[in-house]
């Protein structure tokens, strides 16, 4: 597993010099960006290029995005919502505040702290649960907040049986300036090795 490990980080390595090429002159900031978050900030002292983005409620995301972190010697940004969903707001059923939000185009609801400051970074994963056949709205409220032009962006979800569909097209939108990757739908019971093998057919696939 440790030599397999060893070929991701290559090839990702390979992968962000020509992320770098081709990103330098379209890298397009705000003026003002936030303070980073104290793990962010030192991971990017180390160099660190790649960070996991995900949102997870009841964990699966979580533990995937965890396994992406660790192949891709990455740092991680849990999505933390300011009003924590509850069993009730997310039972499968219409009458509940994660239909209701999915349901309302304008809706986003309101992150926990503070925002990763982005800017030490090429590759952006972004992984989210299929609520209601979407991205959770919170997803959108991230996107939508957050400094991506320029960035390259890897969707991937988990979901009990739903395909990814447009959930990931769905997002390009919110930041249209990055450089979107086809979304892909991640197993619950991947492994770490399995996870190993997915990037480095990404990767391979460049
Ligand atoms: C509010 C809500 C809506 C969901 N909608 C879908 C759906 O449309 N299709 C599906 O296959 N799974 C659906 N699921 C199941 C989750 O996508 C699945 O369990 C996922 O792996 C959970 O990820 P998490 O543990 O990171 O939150 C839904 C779960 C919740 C809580």
């Amino acid at each position: 597993m440790k030599k397999t490990r060893l070929n991701a980080r290559m090839l990702i390595s390979a992968l962000l010099m020509a992320v770098l090429l081709i990103s330098a002159s379209s890298c397009n900031r705000k003026d003002t960006e936030p303070e980073p978050v104290p793990d962010t900030a030192d991971a990017q002292e180390k160099g660190s290029k790649v960070i996991v983005v995900y949102f997870s409620y009841t964990g699966n995301t979580k533990t995937l995005a965890q396994y992406i972190a660790e192949e891709t010697d990455a740092d991680t940004y849990e999505i933390i919502a300011k009003d924590p969903y509850t069993e009730d707001d997310t039972r499968y059923d219409e009458d509940t505040r994660a239909y209701k939000e999915q349901s309302d185009p304008d809706c986003r609801p309101e992150i926990d702290g503070q925002l990763p400051d982005l800017s030490g970074y090429e590759i952006v994963f972004v992984g989210y649960p299929i609520w209601h056949g979407q991205a959770p709205k919170i997803v959108y409220t991230f996107l939508e907040n957050v400094e991506l032009a320029g960035k390259t962006v890897i969707p991937f979800c988990t979901s009990a049986e739903s395909p990814v569909g447009n959930s990931a097209k769905n997002l390009e939108p919110l930041a249209p300036e990055a450089n979107w990757q086809e979304g892909v739908r991640l197993e619950i019971d991947m492994t770490q090795d399995d996870i190993s093998k997915w990037i480095i057919s990404l990767y391979a696939s460049k």
